[in-house]
């Protein structure tokens, strides 16, 4: 599975994956794709150098690359101004904390010992803390830099083609493509309304040849609902140049999910278990729906807050609900692909299945189209 772009970075099979684990990214990369470490939680420096060093190590020289969240509109401070974390909380009104105290006591979360700190506290899409990310990325070898949720900055993609690393961008319409293309990236994302994680409206069969031909020449990858070899090969018919898949890893053998009873969710949901909401970081992302997710989404709760005011409102219950498994409330970023992700697999075993279904779907083609035996 060749394309111009997988022969660019030197990889077997054109199959890009995000994941939040430096060993699903790993396994990804020797399995012949690209892995892609998401760093939003990284936020001290020295724990994304630990597992950057883990990476390199483990890769066997394959390539791969950082995801970093640097969000085009966010809640900013005045003329350029950064605002500390503290000065962000203060920002967070108070019956919306009372929202959250009151949502825990009806199920009866317990709170965290005395002195844990929240494990799922994410502030990565703090411009700061993304950018503290990158002055430890650019001291490795990586050789892609992702962005979701708008365009890197200028300085940002001028440091990396210094570097040689190529900049991709997440995009969930064509309008955002082009502007991606004119801020001088080399590879979009077509993002499709299917995907877990923030997404936009527009489904990944319209999405993918609109982007294409929007940013053509640039390389296009297609994400979003795609979790079989299928899939993959209808992506390179709609003029993709690979794929991005992110779900579909969370139930490898390999994902340190933190938490056996979302595995467990994960592994029975169907695809129209999951939903677009706002209630983990403020801006429309989807994930399994749950009573949480309900309760942010009830017309007559107090709303949601704009990122990153959500995401600092909600991290300690977010973590409490984890670490104690309260069934109706736990969830986590997935998107549709969830109906197929059936039984826990290595990510080897996850690729032997998609370029295996990838040869069937190219030879029923052919056959199709008349051309069996080639
Ligand atoms: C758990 C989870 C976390 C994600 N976090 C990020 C992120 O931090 N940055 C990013 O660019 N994309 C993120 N995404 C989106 C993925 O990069 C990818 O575009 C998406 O998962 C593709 O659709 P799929 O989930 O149907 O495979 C996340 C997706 C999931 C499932």
């Amino acid at each position: 599975m060749q394309t111009e772009l997988s022969k660019k970075l030197g990889i077997e099979h054109a199959i890009f994956g995000f994941t939040p684990f430096p060993a699903v990214a790993a396994a990804i990369s020797r399995a012949g794709g690209f892995g892609v470490l998401g760093a939003v939680r990284y936020t001290a420096p020295d724990d994304l150098k630990r597992d950057l060093d883990w990476l390199e190590a483990h890769v066997e020289g394959m390539p791969y690359g950082l995801d970093v969240v640097m969000p085009a509109k966010k809640v900013e401070a005045p003329k350029n101004q950064i605002l500390t974390e503290a000065e962000v909380e203060a920002m967070i009104p108070e019956g919306h904390r009372r929202f959250v105290t009151e949502t825990l006591a009806k199920y009866g979360v317990p709170e965290l010992a005395e002195g844990e700190a929240s494990g799922w506290r994410i502030t990565g899409w703090m411009e700061q803390v993304a950018r503290n990310q990158l002055d430890v990325a650019f001291d490795y070898p990586i050789k892609l830099l992702a962005n979701a949720l708008g365009s890197p900055p200028a300085d940002v993609v001028a440091r990396a083609h210094d570097q040689d690393v190529l900049v991709a961008a997440l995009a969930g319409s064509a309008r955002h493509a082009r502007k991606h293309a004119e801020g001088g990236i080399d590879i979009v994302v077509a993002q499709g309304y299917e995907a877990g994680g923030h997404t936009g409206e527009i489904a990944t069969m319209v999405l993918t040849p609109e982007v294409v031909d929007a940013v053509d020449p640039l390389p296009v990858l297609a994400a979003g609902g795609i979790g079989s070899g299928q899939q993959v090969a209808a992506a390179l018919s709609l003029g993709a140049q690979g794929v991005w898949l992110g779900s579909i890893w969370l139930t490898t053998t390999e994902a340190d999910m933190h938490s056996a009873g979302v595995t467990r969710k994960l592994l029975a949901a169907g695809s129209g278990d999951t939903v677009r909401s706002r209630a983990l970081t403020g801006k429309p992302a989807r994930q399994l729906r749950t009573e949480w997710t309900d309760a942010w989404d009830d017309p007559d709760g107090p709303g949601t807050l704009p990122m990153p005011l959500q995401g600092l409102l909600v991290a300690e219950a977010v973590s409490r609900i984890q670490k104690y498994e309260i069934e109706p409330l736990l969830g986590t970023p997935v998107g549709q692909i969830v109906g197929r992700m059936n039984s826990e697999r290595s990510v080897q075993a996850v690729f032997d299945d998609l370029t295996r279904g990838f040869e069937h779907a190219v030879d029923r083609i052919n056959r199709i189209a008349g051309r069996s035996g080639q």
